[in-house]
């Protein structure tokens, strides 16, 4: 089965077996069956967090549920519960809708529900570990469902327990914590400004959402119209020492909380576009000219081309800043 249209890079990959399932009850079954139970198998969700270098050995999976539905709510919070193969936005939208708030950051993320919390997904100061209280998902050690709740996923900065492990795990559903009560995040700088812009000082979530989507529809490109799968990089994080002597030889070098008070976390967009590759293209494989930190395919790039361009983007930034980037998307069929 062919695979470009269920990657937002939109390189060519084929599946030796693409199987689709709509009911997550039904895994424990399918799982029975020896390629999928002793074969390697690769959960796809959107297609935006990959790259697939090579053909994915085995079968690829695809989980089709498009539930939402709240599942408690005493006025103020409520456990809203999506399947895993909800679009995200969608999902943030739903929620909005019903008057409530935590996710409004995060909208216009490209992906899944069940890829969500695969990486955590983060943007604009929050993360949505912060508002998961359970991802279901089948173990295909135990062969079953099983609920792991928020501390149980093992979530870091674009990391969990599931990411770490990758063939063990197939998320079916994921539950958030919401509430009705706005707690605006607005300490990413960006964000506030967007909205004063508009005119607004005492945001709804609503309106931060709409912000957001503001930000991100000018800064990133958009993966309808141009392949690509966000970030391609992690922002590095790093010992103290190590951020501030880099922040003292390059002052406007942007620094986040590195999740610790030992560490820092550094603006990889920045390490890139200093080495000269915003813009870059070579055939159709390129770096984005809106952010550094996006590779994009122009059309026709393969995925190991693009693999060889990242390769030589976090060479040179070794080379001139000593820092190590890692992808933050999966790969496919090769090794970092
Ligand atoms: N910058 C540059 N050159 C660029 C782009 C950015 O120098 O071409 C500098 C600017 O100084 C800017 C800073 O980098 O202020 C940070 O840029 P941005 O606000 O775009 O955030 P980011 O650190 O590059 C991260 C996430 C994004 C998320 C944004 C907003 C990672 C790997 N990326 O990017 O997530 O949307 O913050 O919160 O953590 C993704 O994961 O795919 C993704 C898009």
């Amino acid at each position: 089965a062919p695979l470009q249209a269920r990657n937002t890079f939109r390189v060519p990959a084929t599946a030796d077996l693409l199987v689709e399932v709509r009911d997550a009850a039904s895994l424990p079954e399918l799982f029975g069956n020896a390629m999928l139970r002793d074969g390697p198998v690769l959960v796809l969700g959107g297609g935006s967090n990959l790259l697939f270098a090579a053909d994915p050995p085995g079968a690829v999976l695809a989980l089709g549920g498009q539930q939402i539905r709240l599942l408690a709510d005493d006025g103020d919070t409520a456990i809203v519960r999506a399947d895993a193969g909800v679009d995200w936005h969608a999902l943030v939208l739903w929620t909005l809708g019903r008057g409530l708030a935590g996710l409004e950051n995060l909208a216009l993320i490209p992906g899944t529900v069940g890829a969500a919390p695969i990486q955590n997904i983060g943007a604009y100061g929050v993360e949505v570990r912060e508002r998961i209280h359970v991802v279901e998902a089948f173990d295909r050690k135990d062969r079953t469902l099983r609920r792991f709740d928020r501390d149980a996923c093992g979530f870091a900065y674009r990391d969990s327990r599931f990411k770490r492990e990758p063939e063990r795990h197939v998320v079916a559903a994921v539950e958030f914590v919401l509430s009705r009560t706005p707690a605006p995040r607005l300490d990413y700088a960006g964000v506030g400004a967007e909205l004063a812009a508009m005119g607004i000082d005492r945001p709804t979530a609503s309106q931060i959402a709409e912000a957001v989507c503001r930000i991100r529809r000018r800064k990133l490109p958009d993966p309808a119209v141009t392949g690509n799968a966000g970030s391609f990089f992690k922002n590095p994080i790093m010992p103290l020492a190590q951020a501030e002597s880099l922040q003292r030889a390059h002052p406007a070098l942007p620094a986040f909380p590195g999740g610790d008070d030992a560490s820092r976390k550094l603006s990889a967009a920045w390490l890139i576009d200093a080495c000269g590759w915003k813009g870059h293209r070579e055939g159709d494989a390129g770096v984005s000219g809106r952010h550094a930190l996006v590779l994009v395919n122009h059309g026709g790039a393969g995925g190991a081309q693009l693999l060889d361009l990242a390769r030589r983007i976090a060479a040179s930034v070794q080379e001139r800043f000593g820092v190590a980037l890692e992808p933050e998307p999966r790969i496919v069929g090769a090794t970092w």
